[in-house]
């Protein structure tokens, strides 16, 4: 059988390189788009064997040149995502509603099996956020262009190669006392990279087309609840000071100031809603693929980094 072509745009992130990992083992060959070869090629390579993956480094907004690779994909794959926003054309808009439909155009112009987009839980709900509404905005594009697209809609995906526990743990350990926000109510289905990986195989597998499937982790937890997971993990306590609202919001506009801001305006309005099934759409549960990894029992696997003593304090250790 002849070895299908999945072309990945984003496949530098956590999510781009378990996938990565995966597709190659299954036998399929990945091309990754990448903005910077040089930084990013080393990682990406060193996910798939030789003969396996090629790396292709492009202005993602350069048609011309990202028009060529479709010519070669069998199947598409957007992972391309922000959390906020930066100069030169890195907007919402562009980012998140503009190119996946332009990605969409090109799968529909050159006939490709699937185009797999990964949007987000929760964004239907989320009216104020403009992450949420340009990630809105892109589905509809994506939809419009090529109807049947498969779209995922994960909640927060976590790994030890996340930005979420892993930059979490890393403030608990520096701060004495830490803010919550809505009074840390908010609720997540945390979902591990892996789990999320799988649904995509599956989709690729199974040929799952023109669906919205919300995927979620087996568990239903609050913001306040995920902090103190983390903190029994890496062995701190620390108090969790609920921050007022309009304290909240200057923090956020100060901390917009700064390169990689911890939170954004934005992403304070997004924490408002729970980030949770939805039910009117499809989950990864209804398509056989339920997710089976538990947000505690995952991240101890890594959390040993965060602790002091690093892996010498593990049970391992512990024990003798
Ligand atoms: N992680 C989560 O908790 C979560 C939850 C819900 C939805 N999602 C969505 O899932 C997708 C993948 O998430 P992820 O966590 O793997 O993301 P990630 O680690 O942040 O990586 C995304 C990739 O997108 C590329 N990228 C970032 N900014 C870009 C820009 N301005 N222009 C062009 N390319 C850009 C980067 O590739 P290069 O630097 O190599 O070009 C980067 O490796 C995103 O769409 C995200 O919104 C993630």
């Amino acid at each position: 059988m002849k070895q299908k072509n999945c072309l990945i745009f984003g496949g530098s992130g956590q999510i781009g390189r378990n996938l990565i990992r995966k597709l190659t083992k299954k036998n399929y060959k990945v091309m990754v788009v990448t903005r910077n070869i040089h930084q990013k090629s080393y990682i990406i390579k060193t996910q798939a064997n030789a003969g396996y993956i090629d790396i292709i480094e492009a202005n993602i907004f350069d048609e011309v040149k990202i028009r060529k690779l479709f010519d070669k994909a069998d199947i598409c794959i957007n992972l391309i995502g922000i959390l906020f926003e930066k100069k030169r054309g890195n907007t919402f808009r562009n980012i998140h509603s503009l190119f996946p439909g332009i990605l969409a155009k090109l799968c529909k112009e050159y006939n490709l099996e699937n185009f797999i987009h990964i949007s987000a839980l929760g964004i239907n709900d989320a009216i104020d956020s403009e992450y949420a509404k340009s990630k809105l905005d892109g589905e509809k594009n994506i939809l419009t262009n090529f109807p049947s697209a498969t779209i995922l809609r994960p909640s927060i995906v976590y790994s030890v190669d996340d930005n979420f526990t892993t930059n979490f743990m890393t403030l608990l350990n520096r701060m004495p006392f830490f803010p919550i926000y809505y009074n840390g109510k908010t609720k997540f289905m945390p979902i591990h990279c892996s789990d999320l990986t799988d649904i995509i195989s599956h989709v690729i597998e199974n040929n799952t087309n023109s669906q919205i499937i919300e995927c979620v982790g087996p568990e239903t937890i609050s913001f306040k609840e995920i902090l103190n997971k983390l903190l029994k993990l890496i062995e701190k306590k620390r108090a969790l000071i609920p921050s007022p609202l309009f304290l909240a919001k200057f923090t956020a506009a100060l901390f917009e100031l700064f390169p990689q801001p911890l939170i954004t305006r934005d992403q304070l309005r997004l924490l408002k809603y729970d980030n949770v099934l939805s039910k009117k759409y499809k989950n990864n549960l209804d398509i056989g693929v339920p997710s089976n990894r538990f947000f505690e029992a995952e991240v101890k696997k890594y959390c040993y980094m965060w602790k002091d003593g690093g892996q010498y304090a593990t049970d391992k250790y512990q024990d003798k």
